[in-house]
């Protein structure tokens, strides 16, 4: 797990309240791109996000807070359907509600969580700030998709190994 926000004091000050909240909280009981849950997704693209914001000197903070909000949402994509659309249009707009819950939000903030899925959506951001996150969203779910594989491929040798032992 990546886990390097949690040694970062300036970064765990801007998102405490978040972090401190139920609902997000609740993130950590739903599985996300297989080898993570849901809030260690949020976590890893809200730090990864906020790390490049700072160094080139954008909203750093509204990229942090965002990008933890970005996936707010409790159900499994795979099994509940929306009719107002694929889960890639329902589910940002559905964490935007979810946020609006436990926090205010700015106009770039909202802007961040519900552009987060461009490319499989067609409303362009409009900050260089939502761009970031959503590349840096695309990147980690590639990373966690494929360390999920090679778990499952691995355990997988491993029990066709232990079945030719015992032959
Ligand atoms: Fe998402
Ligand atoms: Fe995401």
């Amino acid at each position: 797990m990546y886990d390097r926000w949690k040694k970062d004091q300036a970064y765990l000050d801007i998102v405490a309240d978040l972090l401190a909240s139920e609902q997000v909280q609740a993130l950590k009981n739903y599985e996300h791109h297989h080898a993570t849950t849901r809030l260690e997704h949020c976590l890893t693209v809200s730090y990864r996000s906020y790390r490049i914001a700072k160094a080139l000197g954008w909203q750093a903070k509204a990229v942090a807070r965002a990008g933890l909000l970005h996936d707010l949402f409790y159900h499994d994509w795979r099994v509940t359907k929306f009719e107002e659309g694929s889960h890639a249009y329902a589910h940002p707009y559905i964490a935007y509600q979810k946020a609006l819950e436990i926090t205010d939000l700015s106009d770039l903030e909202k802007d961040i969580i519900v552009k987060h899925m461009w490319l499989s959506t067609i409303a362009f951001p409009e900050y260089k700030e939502s761009y970031l996150v959503s590349f840096v969203d695309k990147y980690s779910a590639v990373l966690e998709y494929f360390t999920g594989l090679k778990g499952r491929l691995k355990r997988k040798l491993k029990k066709v190994q232990t079945k030719r032992k015992f032959k």
